[in-house]
């Protein structure tokens, strides 16, 4: 498909006044935004921003029509920037992708080269969408916990979400680097599959109680939590001595109830984690670091696939947190 007079086909959300829209159309190469390159689409992938995106109450879609999916990968079609030529293989996902202008549910994208990553040598478009933005942000949480001298040895480190893509994510490259890993999840039927990506030790979501103490005994060295409301609080007050939460989701809910004695009795911090506004040099060395070090453990597993077709039960049931490891979607050949 060559963006030009020819139709493409794109999942869009739409309002006609108080009525909310969604489903497939067709699309020409005017319907797409301004932009330095266009891409041929292969694969995106499910992320719980597409499930808000995709519904009436979901607050993320900030542009009607749209296109949603914050992730994409495919070939250039067409580049306006010399950084970039046809058929070379990119990833481009977070800014405005799927939020504001058209996103990756689409066979045809339109994106400023400054949005745009080469795919790293050792990674196809299927594997960097299995990655996908939760991936992403998996990594982006370990690289920035590793800045703060997160080293392995110094204790466990608590995962919460850890069914889900950004959980998962995390528990793999964690444990390929050494980490002793625990994996907070409301799926006890799941330990056996988190036990495989490297999870040493479980939690039940109920106990990581709203309740309790200001400080309680010092357990992890470092947490990536993707969870939010229900669990940040239990974690600040279970941080070791100069521990820290990359603070990554908010799956449960937005609201943080804490005290400041994490803070200013064990020097605790909260690093907190923004994969969509990441400046591109930072993205595209993130990127390198998921082919190489940070590649996950059993990546290409517990994939389901999905079409342009297939695509609304997986945003349903993502948004429903029923996601055991990540969907893909297949876009174009
Ligand atoms: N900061 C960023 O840049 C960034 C980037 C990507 C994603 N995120 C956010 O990170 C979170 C996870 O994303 P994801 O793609 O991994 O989503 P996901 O695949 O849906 O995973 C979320 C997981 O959280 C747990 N969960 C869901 N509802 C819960 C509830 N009410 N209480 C406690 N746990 C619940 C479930 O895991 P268990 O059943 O195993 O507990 C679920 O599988 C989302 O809030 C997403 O918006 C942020």
């Amino acid at each position: 498909m060559t963006p030009g007079s020819e139709t493409f086909r794109a999942y869009v959300v739409d309002r006609d006044g108080d009525r909310f829209l969604r489903g497939l159309r067709d699309l020409t190469a005017a319907d797409l935004p301004e932009g330095d390159v266009d891409i041929r689409v292969e694969w995106s992938s499910v992320n719980y921003k597409d499930g808000l995106a995709a519904t009436a109450e979901g607050k993320v879609a900030r542009a009607y029509p749209l296109v949603p999916g914050i992730d994409l990968a495919g070939t250039v079609i067409r580049s306006g920037h010399p950084s970039f030529r046809p058929g070379q293989p990119v990833i481009a996902h977070g800014y405005d992708l799927g939020v504001s202008r058209h996103g990756g549910f689409a066979e045809a994208a339109r994106v400023p080269a400054g949005w745009v990553v080469p795919m790293p040598p050792g990674l196809t478009a299927r594997e960097a969408m299995a990655i996908g933005t939760a991936g992403f942000t998996a990594a982006l949480s370990v690289s920035q916990l590793e800045a703060r001298g997160l080293e392995p040895g110094m204790g466990p480190v608590l995962v919460t979400g850890a069914t889900g893509g950004l959980g998962s994510t995390a528990i793999s490259i964690l444990a390929e680097l050494g980490y002793e890993v625990w994996a907070a999840t409301g799926k006890a039927d799941e330990h056996d599959w988190l036990r495989s990506l490297g999870a040493v030790g479980f939690l039940g979501r109920e106990e990581l109680a709203a309740e309790g103490r200001p400080l309680e005994s010092e357990r992890w060295a470092a947490a990536i939590d993707a969870v939010g409301a229900a669990t940040l609080p239990a974690i600040l007050r279970t941080l070791k001595r100069g521990g820290a939460v990359a603070a990554c989701g908010n799956a449960s809910g937005p609201a943080l109830t804490t005290t400041v004695f994490p803070f200013i009795l064990r020097g605790t911090a909260i690093l907190g984690i923004d994969s969509a506004y990441l400046p591109i040099a930072a993205r595209r060395r993130i990127w390198e670091r998921l082919a190489t070090d940070l590649r996950p453990r059993a990546l290409g597993e517990r994939l389901t696939e999905v079409t342009l077709d297939t695509l609304e039960p997986a945003l349903d049931a993502i948004r429903a947190g029923e996601a055991r490891g990540r969907w893909i979607v297949k876009v174009g050949a």
